[in-house]
């Protein structure tokens, strides 16, 4: 409760005086018909709250010189309870979660006006949910009514995003416990689905053994849909169907990573289905961990954040020239862009609560300069497209991703992922010692 107390009086700190913040919860979601998708707490909620319940909202405040902090939430409802499951109810989140007070979120309405009136600033996540804007900009319209009753209404309104997910980009110590939980997991979940490989399966079945070791650690929700693509699906950046057989002499590119406690991790190893890389694999290969290599040595603070990708892009440019898949001079490929018929994607994105997690990535037109607490994934990947007539036909469909998650550190950087074996001799002897 504390961690998240503090992150609130942080956030009040940083805002000018006489703000309000309107935060809403996450709210379930249709799947189809009566079948909803699993609830996932909102990040930005979840992260100044520690409150897993739909159907609420915080409120913080700074109005004349005092913060305060109240939750609207549902009220206990034994009969409700009977087939939703237990709420926490108004009465006890106090003390639970640490707020001054709690209301009941069916007199929201009636009750924001208070909490609008007399501010200055208005904070809300303004244009993500149409339902909220509309409910929040009535408030504001009673809010203004009151004029001549001597009320002030909000002169801005402001986006809470900047400060907010400025916050988020810097980990604290609980946040970096929950983020290698999850690197844990999803690393021993890696290295057991290697082992699990034999041609003649389907990707499905490696995608089970990588799920089913998640959900046996506690770990019940992905951070993203798996990608577990053989042979040429490897080259399908998103590919979510998993539903072909392995291949002898495919490469497997498995993209996956569990969440824990709302933080995620995202892992993607390459390996052969039969256990050993052919030479036109392995020499790909050893040009994307290198590239990587490259990459996460420029993981270090004062470095900016596109560095390690300007790092990849150079090693991959100068492996492809080398092997004869590109042509011409380095420095007209890395500036023409020519690698992009292999290498389409960007290097890195922060990471966090969210996969793609928040926080800009430039500043004042210039990239962000990386500092201790931030943590981004390192992801190169050589894509040769089976339709590539450029190339001999020997490269075609091969497809190769390595992806770690790294913090920076004062010292540097620290791979939280390192547990999952990615060089080609500790595959092979990983995979000879199939289970
Ligand atoms: N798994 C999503 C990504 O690597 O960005
Ligand atoms: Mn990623
Ligand atoms: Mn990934």
């Amino acid at each position: 409760m504390e961690e998240f107390k503090a992150r609130r009086a942080r956030l009040l700190n940083a805002l000018p005086a006489d703000s309000v913040v309107l935060l809403p919860s996450a709210s379930h979601k249709v799947r189809n018909r009566d079948a909803e998708y699993p609830f996932r707490q909102d990040s930005d909620f979840f992260y100044l709250t520690g409150f897993k319940e739909d159907n609420a909202l915080l409120v913080l405040s700074n109005k004349q010189g005092k913060q305060a902090c109240v939750l609207f939430c549902q009220a206990k409802n034994p009969e409700m309870e009977l087939w939703t499951g237990k709420r926490l109810g108004i009465e006890a989140a106090p003390a639970q979660l640490g707020v001054d007070s709690a209301l009941d979120i069916t007199s929201l309405d009636e009750k924001l006006v208070d909490f609008i009136a007399d501010s200055q600033h208005f904070y809300a996540c303004w244009g993500k949910d149409e339902h909220w804007d509309k409910r929040f900009l009535a408030a504001l319209g009673q809010v203004k009514n009151m004029a001549r009753k001597g009320v002030a209404a909000p002169q801005h309104m402001d986006a809470l995003e900047p400060v907010l997910h400025n916050m988020r980009l810097f980990k604290d110590t609980h946040e970096l416990a929950r983020m290698r939980k999850a690197a844990a997991i999803s690393a021993k979940a890696h290295t057991l689905t290697m082992q699990a490989c034999q041609p003649g399966k389907a990707e499905y079945e490696l995608e089970s053994v990588f799920i089913g070791h998640c959900l046996q650690q506690g770990a019940r929700f992905q951070a993203y849909n798996p990608i577990v693509g053989a042979g040429e699906n490897a080259c399908i950046l998103h590919y979510n169907d998993n539903d072909q057989p392995i291949a002898a002499g495919d490469l497997i590119l498995i993209d996956a990573g569990c969440e824990w406690d709302h933080y995620a991790s995202d892992i993607t190893r390459t390996f052969p289905a039969s256990g050993k890389f052919s030479a036109e694999q392995k020499a790909l290969y050893q040009i994307c961990l290198d590239a990587q290599h490259a990459a996460i040595a420029q993981v270090a603070p004062g470095k900016h954040f596109n560095q390690p990708h300007e790092a990849a892009v150079a090693v991959i440019c100068k492996g492809l020239l080398q092997l004869g898949l590109l042509q011409g001079e380095l420095a007209d490929i890395i500036k023409n862009e020519t690698y992009k018929a292999f290498y389409m994607h960007r290097t890195s994105h922060w990471l966090g609560m969210d996969v793609h997690d928040v926080g800009d990535y430039k500043q004042a037109g210039q990239w962000r300069e990386l500092q201790p607490g931030m943590v981004l994934t390192i992801e190169p990947g050589i894509y040769v497209a089976p339709d590539n007539m450029a190339v001999d036909a020997r490269w075609r469909g091969i497809g190769i991703r390595i992806e770690d998650d790294v913090l920076v550190t004062d010292a540097g950087h620290e791979v939280l992922t390192a547990a999952v074996v990615k060089s080609v001799a500790d595959i092979e002897t990983l995979m000879a010692s199939h289970v």
